[in-house]
């Protein structure tokens, strides 16, 4: 656990605010379920994205487009009964916050009420300024998303990195820049080029959080599935392992199988 926030009892978004300020980085991670919830949020990050990644990594969907509202409740849910000191934030999917502000604005608040998580993230910039006002003036925590936004992966067509010429850049800068202005507590940056990230993290006070974005963020984020390596297929520039848990499990596995078959488990001493 960091040294600055190691005593800590509760991650706010003045913490993190704070944190930027004296320049400690920031950690996220990302949880859908309980028990991996309890355990990244012992290990001490800062922030919990219930991410719609959940989606992909849940669910096993191509995109993150299929995941519905009632479905990232239950994912939050289940993530804030375990989690005792990160600030958990939500990702509002696909189709929950496009239409209009009012309808941001209740799925905003479903999700904070049915779900009791602490802050929002939403995808885009200027284009979705009214939602994102609107949501702040009722008090919700807002988390920005620029470059990579996986709900457009449509109107993009690849996941390749985003922004790498410079009127796809100003055009981000500028987004950051009025998320910051209108109130949002951060901002992610997805596959954007390193220098694109320093240029903003150093343009605009809140912290900005990468992911694919190089060093210069003042925080990062990664998919908790793929940090753990447990998808062993799924190994872009941008991501270390941290542990090979495909195979650990996968070994567990079949020693339980061999175990079964030889007749070895359950032996006298694990029966009633
Ligand atoms: O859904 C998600 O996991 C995300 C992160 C990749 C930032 O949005």
């Amino acid at each position: 656990m960091s040294v600055h926030t190691a005593d800590i009892k509760r991650i706010t978004t003045h913490v993190i605010q704070e944190m930027k300020n004296r320049g400690e980085k920031i950690t996220c991670l990302t949880a859908y379920d309980y028990s991996m919830a309890g355990i990244v949020d012992a290990a001490g990050v800062e922030l919990i994205l219930v991410g719609d990644s959940a989606s992909n990594v849940m669910a096993g969907h191509e995109t993150t487009l299929p995941i519905t509202i009632d479905q990232m409740i239950y994912h939050a849910s289940s993530v804030v009964r375990a989690v005792k000191r990160a600030l958990v934030v939500v990702d509002l999917p696909f189709g929950s916050y496009q239409g209009n502000s009012r309808e941001a604005l209740n799925s905003a608040i479903r999700i904070m009420k049915e779900s009791g998580a602490h802050a929002v993230k939403l995808e885009g910039g200027l284009e979705i300024k009214d939602s994102i006002t609107r949501i702040l003036s009722a008090g919700v925590p807002v988390m920005g998303h620029l470059g990579l936004t996986p709900q457009s992966i449509y109107k993009f067509g690849t996941y390749t990195v985003r922004a790498k010429q410079e009127a796809e850049a100003q055009k981000l800068l500028e987004d950051a820049k009025m998320l910051e202005e209108v109130g949002c507590f951060s901002v992610v940056l997805e596959k954007i080029p390193a220098k694109l990230t320093k240029q903003v993290s150093e343009s605009i006070q809140i912290p900005t959080i990468g992911i694919g974005a190089g060093p210069h963020a003042d925080g990062q984020v990664l998919v908790i599935h793929d940090l753990l390596g447990i998808n062993k297929e799924f190994k872009p520039r941008f991501l270390r392992h941290y542990a090979d848990l495909n195979s650990v499990m996968t070994n567990a596995i079949t020693n339980y199988i061999s175990d079964v078959k030889g007749k070895s488990f359950p032996n006298e001493s694990e029966s009633y």
